[in-house]
Parts: C-alpha cells; structure tokens; sequence
C-alpha cells in the first residue's frame, strides 16, 4: 500500500513536471460526471447539501484526484506544494456549541466554493490555482467539499485515537 502510493505520488510529480503544470498552475479542469446524485440546481445553496453523502463522498473523490490531487496532493493529504485542505473546517469541528459549529462549516464551505470556482491569481495575475467555474457544476463543488470533509472527519478520528 505505501509502496504503491509513493509510485502513485512519483508519477504525478514526473507528470506535472514534464508538462509544467505546477510550475505554471495551467492543470486542464475537468468536469465531474455526477449523475448519480441527487441534482441541487442552479440556484447556489450553502451550506453543502451533499455533506455526509456517500455516493457524493466517492464522485467527489474521484473530481479531486482527477483535478486537485496534483497540486493538494493524494487523498487530501497536502505535500507543500499548495495549502493543506484538511486543514479548511478542522477546527471547526473543536467547537462545542452545536449552532456556532454550523456557523463555521457554513463559513468554509462558502470559502471553499468561491476559491474554488474563481483560483487564485498572484501579484503578477498569473493564476496559482485555476478557476473551477467554466467546468464545475455546484454538484461537483459540493461533491469534492463531502469528500474533503469525509477526509477531515477521518484525520480527526485518527488524532483522537492515538491520544
Ligand atoms: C495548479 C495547482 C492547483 C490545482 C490543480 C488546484 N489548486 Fe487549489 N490552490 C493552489 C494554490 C497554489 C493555492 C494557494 C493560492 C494562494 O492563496 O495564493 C490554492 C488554494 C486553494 C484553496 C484555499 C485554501 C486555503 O487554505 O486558503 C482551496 C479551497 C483550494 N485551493 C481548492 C482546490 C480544489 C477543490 C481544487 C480542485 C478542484 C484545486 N484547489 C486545484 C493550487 C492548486
């Protein structure tokens, strides 16, 4: 398994070099097929509706592998390159009071949709993340942003077992 992984992490990093993607953040978006889920609309609705879904959960694993694996890394586990998105609603998840908790998953998944459908561009307006909005439907946002959550409950659960 680990052995496999690091194959895995290799080849993305040979891929991204040769064709300079991380130098130049120029990844091809693309789009998600997620048919097999409940359809949300056009209209956006926050917080993720999908949020727990298991079917959502797995069609978000295979869009980020597909578009953000390269750059966040495998199974959201971030190598440097670019900021660790489990790290997006962990704390929220060390807040007590239920209602201020809500609050703050409704914060980072409205974080998370705009940055994802606009990327990010530096001070020389080149972008360092691509725009997502051209491609993405909200299902497919809101598929990726389950299956991140899904990662960040499970780091949780593992941080909590060790202690
Ligand atoms: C070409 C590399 C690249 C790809 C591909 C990429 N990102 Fe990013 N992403 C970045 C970089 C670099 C930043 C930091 C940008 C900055 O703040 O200057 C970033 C920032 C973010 C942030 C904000 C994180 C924070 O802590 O503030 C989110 C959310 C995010 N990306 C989500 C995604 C998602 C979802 C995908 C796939 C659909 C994706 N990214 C694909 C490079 C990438």
């Amino acid at each position: 398994m680990q052995k496999k992984f690091q194959l895995l992490m290799a080849g993305l990093i040979l891929a991204s070099m040769t064709s300079g993607a991380l130098a130049h953040g120029d990844v091809t978006p693309h789009p998600v097929d997620t048919s097999s889920l409940t359809p949300i609309g056009t209209e956006w609705v926050v917080p993720n509706p999908y949020r727990g879904n298991e079917k959502a959960i797995s069609v978000g694993l295979d869009g980020y592998e597909h578009n953000c694996a390269g750059c966040h890394g495998l199974y959201a586990v971030s190598g440097g390159v670019a900021p660790d998105l489990l790290k997006l609603n962990a704390e929220c998840l060390s807040i007590a009071s239920k209602n201020a908790q809500a609050a703050c998953m409704n914060d980072s998944d409205d974080y998370f949709k705009t940055r994802t459908l606009n990327g990010k561009k530096n001070s020389e307006g080149r972008y360092t993340m691509p725009a997502y909005d051209a491609v993405f439907t909200q299902e497919a946002v809101w598929a990726i942003k389950a299956y991140i959550d899904s990662r960040t409950l499970e780091e949780a659960a593992k941080s909590t077992a060790k202690h």
